[in-house]
């Protein structure tokens, strides 16, 4: 049976040389950035220690065992069997976006987002010098979803991408299929390419059911593309390998005019890395699943015994925790107060879209204990 994967100790992560580590004084309590504090997977850790001692650090090149190991991937996660000659690799979901939307519009042309969402795509947008549509998710108290009349109407006004942030940071929420069926109907009949942004999907709970763009129908499949990458799931951000997936004739001609520096341009490390994720890294994965599950959890039972006037919805998926905090009173950036006076970094609302302002992001892929020290800091800013 596998295990729960666990956290570093705080003197162990403050070692480390990745950004959410380094970027903050030594008495912040970092909670920003989508890495998790968790040891990597044993298969992962062999499969680069092996490369190492080969001095195996080359460019990457026909590399088909990611491929094949991302369609049995998701054929046993969701039933979805994606055609591996569909596939190609990217630097990361970010280049992928981008390098994507290169080839579909023009600068100028209008792309759709739903706010609040994931504040790259807001940048990716900027990128390739395209005109922003923001479609706001529609919100019931904190139960968020798309809008598709908001939706139907902006693509009416001739937009040509609608970048899908699915399942949606930092919402935390999982789209259904029905939905994302009318979606793919709404974009079909419009002419929109809609790009699903698919990096947080392995780590949906199970109770939730989370559904691959291009598995929801075959009009999904004609105007759907999907980026997606092991660097979420298995903490592999730093090593640079997403894929782009296509299911269809005609896209795949179309995206294959990409440049094909954009393949090599993924690193072989990531590669490797993303491979063994995928392949052989099962009982990891649902280890780290157990260890979200409790840690979203212990969030609930923090905020009723400490902070019962936070607003949270227990996520979907992942380790990221949305929280309205405009009960503290902290003002239009409360990340920015709990920073100075709390000395916690979060994610403020306002990063995600303009109408989000009493929120924060909270990261909870990470320890109990530093959780817990997380809404002590949070507390004594507020009192
Ligand atoms: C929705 C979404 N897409 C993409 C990324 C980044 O992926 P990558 O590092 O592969 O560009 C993130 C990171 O948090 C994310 O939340």
């Amino acid at each position: 049976m596998a295990e729960k994967v666990i956290a570093f100790s705080l003197d162990e992560l403050r070692k480390r040389k990745s950004v959410k580590w380094r970027f903050y004084e030594k008495d912040v309590l970092p909670l920003p950035v989508a890495e998790m504090d968790f040891p990597i997977a044993e298969p992962i850790k062999a499969a680069l220690r092996e490369m190492i001692d080969s001095s195996d650090a080359g460019y990457l090149g026909p590399f088909p065992e990611l491929f094949k190991s991302f369609q049995k991937f998701s054929n046993e996660l969701w039933g979805w069997n994606p055609d591996v000659t569909q596939m190609r690799t990217a630097t990361d979901v970010g280049v992928g976006v981008v390098e994507v939307m290169r080839i579909l519009i023009q600068p100028g042309d209008k792309v759709l987002l739903n706010s609040p969402v994931y504040d790259n795509m807001w940048r990716w947008i900027a990128e390739v010098k395209a005109e922003l549509v923001d479609v706001p998710l529609k919100r019931n108290q904190l139960e968020y979803s798309l809008d598709l009349d908001a939706i139907e109407s902006a693509y009416r006004t001739g937009v040509k991408v609608h970048l899908l942030c699915s399942p949606h940071n930092p919402v935390g929420t999982v789209f259904n299929e029905l939905t994302l069926s009318k979606l793919a109907d709404l974009a079909r009949h419009y002419q929109v390419i809609i790009i699903s942004d698919e990096v947080h999907a392995p780590l949906t709970f199970a109770e939730h059911k989370f559904i691959p763009f291009l598995k929801v129908s075959d009009t999904a499949r004609e105007i759907g593309i999907t980026v997606t990458s092991a660097s979420k799931t298995f903490n592999l951000a730093g090593l640079k390998c997403a894929l782009i997936i296509t299911e269809n004739e005609n896209l795949k001609e179309k995206i294959n005019a990409m440049p094909i520096s954009v393949a090599y341009r993924a690193s072989l490390f990531g590669a490797a890395a993303a491979t063994a994720a995928m392949s052989e890294s099962n009982e990891w994965l649902t280890g780290v699943l157990l260890t979200l599950d409790e840690n979203r959890k212990l969030i609930a039972k923090l905020i009723d015994s400490k902070i019962p006037s936070i607003r949270y919805r227990i996520p979907d998926f992942g380790y990221l925790a949305w929280l309205d905090v405009a009960a503290l009173e902290l003002g239009d950036d409360p990340a920015k107060i709990l920073l100075e006076r709390g000395r916690l970094a979060v994610n403020g609302g306002h990063m995600y879209g303009p109408s989000n302002l009493s929120f924060i992001r909270f990261n909870f892929g990470t320890s109990p204990e530093i959780i817990t020290e997380a809404f002590n800091r949070i507390l004594q800013t507020h009192v």
